[in-house]
């Protein structure tokens, strides 16, 4: 499968696609690992995007695994009807959850891989001892809620613990930045340890979206650990 066949993996976000032509856009970024989901309810973040049915919808038509990103409340309740859809990935957000532990078990158990992610402003020293219940930790690269903000250099920090973590633990962690990617950027997340990169704008709104993709991944390649 793409997601695991190389070093990095670039997931681009549909969040900049053109929601009334989906699976058109699907097409466009068939060279990418996974596509990123992001999944807003419009009371976690102020904004509001798909719910399970759109994400089932998606999964059937789409050539490469869906890296679902949850920006909702009550993740605990919510987040295993996306991996019971067939999800490759769910991540859901630390500030949300009540119980980070048992859901991403209960995603483990359901086949999809479990992902916890942070908002900027959000330390990541608390989750660290979480970290063999997990198989993708997210930085937020800026505020979760809209495509097209610009990339906060300050939350690399957060990078650099979690990869001295992760490699002391020896477990297959990917490690995920979301937010202000673009060709530069990305050669600063992937010098502080990241290995999985969203980027929505810089890859739907380029004109060649495949191009875009292989110059992100080759920065990418040239800079990650
Ligand atoms: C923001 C979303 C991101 C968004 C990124 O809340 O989680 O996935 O699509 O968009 P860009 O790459 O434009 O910052
Ligand atoms: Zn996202």
């Amino acid at each position: 499968m793409a997601a695991t066949s190389s070093r990095v993996r670039i997931n681009p976000s549909i969040l900049t696609a053109d929601f009334a032509n989906l699976e058109h856009e699907l097409g466009r970024i068939a060279t990418a690992d996974l596509v990123h989901v992001d999944v807003m309810d419009n009371h976690f973040v102020p904004n509001l995007t798909f719910g399970p049915r759109m994400v089932e919808s998606l999964q059937r038509v789409s050539t490469i695994p869906l890296d679902i990103h949850l920006m909702i409340d009550d993740p605990d309740h919510w987040a295993p009807g996306y991996a019971e859809a067939g999800a490759y990935s769910v991540t859901f957000h630390a500030e949300a959850v009540k119980d980070a532990v048992a859901l991403a078990r209960r995603l483990r158990d359901i086949g999809a891989r479990a992902g916890i992610a942070v908002k900027p402003q959000t330390p990541i020293e608390p989750y660290l001892e979480l970290l063999p219940d997990f198989d993708q930790v997210l930085v937020m690269t800026v505020e979760p809620g809209f495509g097209g903000q610009s990339f906060m250099e300050e939350t690399m920090p957060k990078l650099a613990v979690l990869a001295d973590a992760v490699a002391k633990s020896g477990l297959d962690i990917w490690l995920q930045v979301d937010g202000g990617i673009n060709e530069h950027t990305i050669v600063t997340a992937a010098e502080a340890g990241a290995n999985t990169f969203v980027a929505g704008s810089s890859v739907f709104n380029a004109g060649d979206p495949a191009a875009q993709i292989a110059t992100l991944r080759a920065a990418a390649e040239a800079h990650a650990h």
